[in-house]
């Protein structure tokens, strides 16, 4: 569901799922980050002005449930809840560690912790999961990551990350590089930068992990530009970030494939150099596997490793303020 341009600011998270960048517009996405910058702020400064602990997550409890492995999404949210004031329940492989092992359904098992949390945070393998389960629950569900799906926070994240770095997000002009087919955090990302005016993004893959007609039709609709382009020699001189992603090796049934185009393009500091413009944000939603040269992460322009990982604990924060306020 898309949030209401009716609804009062303060009404439009609370009490929501975030199950797709396809519910949000213009106006959700920057109030969210009016209050992502205040909170980064407050943290920031180890305090509010008045020396009052920021707490709206007081007597909250939010169930983090991961049936797939996870460091940033993970850690971040659990960090999240714990500045603000709230608690968690963590469930981290509960294919092995939950009643799912005695064959529970995965509706069950959120009509459970709904008993027990006040949203849940969920990450699956398989498209369509978090949907699924906010059908079911009385409490907000938020997607971590279903399958090859989306990956929304990720997304809110990177544009946070982009959006702080210069202060609007209508103008701008990407690289998105790797397994476009697969990658999560790009269909997210796609979607929620084509809520703004003129942006056109670089898309380089092999040929193989090309973002799907079905998607690539989504977005014509949408007016994003987007050019595929086949070589680093085709990259743009001016972009305002590139978007580097890993090919997605649990998605591949032949393994032999993946080994075959896991490093079909590898940021180096040579190509840093020789195609990056001077402010242009180095990007990768990470876990990195071979595809970022380590001599890169050094330039100043490199987030990944920094800035675009902890946007990833203060936008789940502000999600998590607006969404449960009290
Ligand atoms: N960016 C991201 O989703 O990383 P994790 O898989 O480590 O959570």
């Amino acid at each position: 569901m898309v949030f209401s341009e009716a609804m009062k600011n303060s009404e439009i998270f609370f009490g929501k799922d975030i199950i797709s960048l396809d519910q949000f517009n213009r106006k959700s996405i920057e109030f969210l980050f009016q209050q992502t910058i205040k909170i980064k702020k407050i943290f920031m400064k180890k305090g509010r002005h008045d020396g009052r602990p920021y707490r709206p997550l007081d007597g909250k409890i939010i169930t983090l449930l991961f049936f797939e492995p996870s460091t940033r999404t993970f850690s971040s949210n659990s960090a999240a809840v714990k500045r603000l004031g709230g608690q968690t329940i963590e469930h981290q492989n509960p294919m092995q560690n939950s009643s799912v092992v005695k064959g529970e359904t995965i509706e069950d098992t959120i009509m459970m912790i709904e008993q027990y949390s006040d949203a849940v945070v969920i990450r699956h393998p398989q498209v369509g999961t978090a949907e699924k389960v906010a059908k079911v629950a009385n409490i907000p569900i938020i997607n971590a990551g279903d399958g090859i799906g989306e990956h929304p926070t990720q997304a809110l994240l990177d544009m946070f990350t982009i959006y702080e770095k210069y202060g609007y997000l209508d103008n701008i002009k990407g690289l998105v590089v790797g397994d476009l087919l697969n990658g999560r955090t790009v269909h997210s990302l796609i979607k929620g930068l084509s809520i703004f005016k003129n942006i056109t993004l670089y898309l380089l893959s092999p040929k193989q992990l090309r973002l799907s007609n079905k998607d690539l039709e989504k977005a014509k609709k949408r007016k994003i530009k987007l050019v595929e382009i086949k070589s680093f020699e085709e990259i743009p001189t001016d972009c305002h970030f590139w978007y580097w992603t890993r090919v997605q090796k649990e998605r591949f049934i032949d393994k032999s494939e993946y080994e075959k185009l896991k490093l079909s393009f590898i940021l180096t500091k040579k190509l840093v150099d020789m195609k990056a413009g001077k402010n242009t944000l180095l990007m990768h939603p990470l876990p990195r596997v071979g595809e970022i040269e380590t001599a890169v992460d050094s330039d100043p322009r490199a987030v990944y490793l920094t800035t675009e990982a902890k946007n990833g604990m203060y936008v789940r924060m502000a999600l998590f303020s607006l969404i449960l306020k009290s």
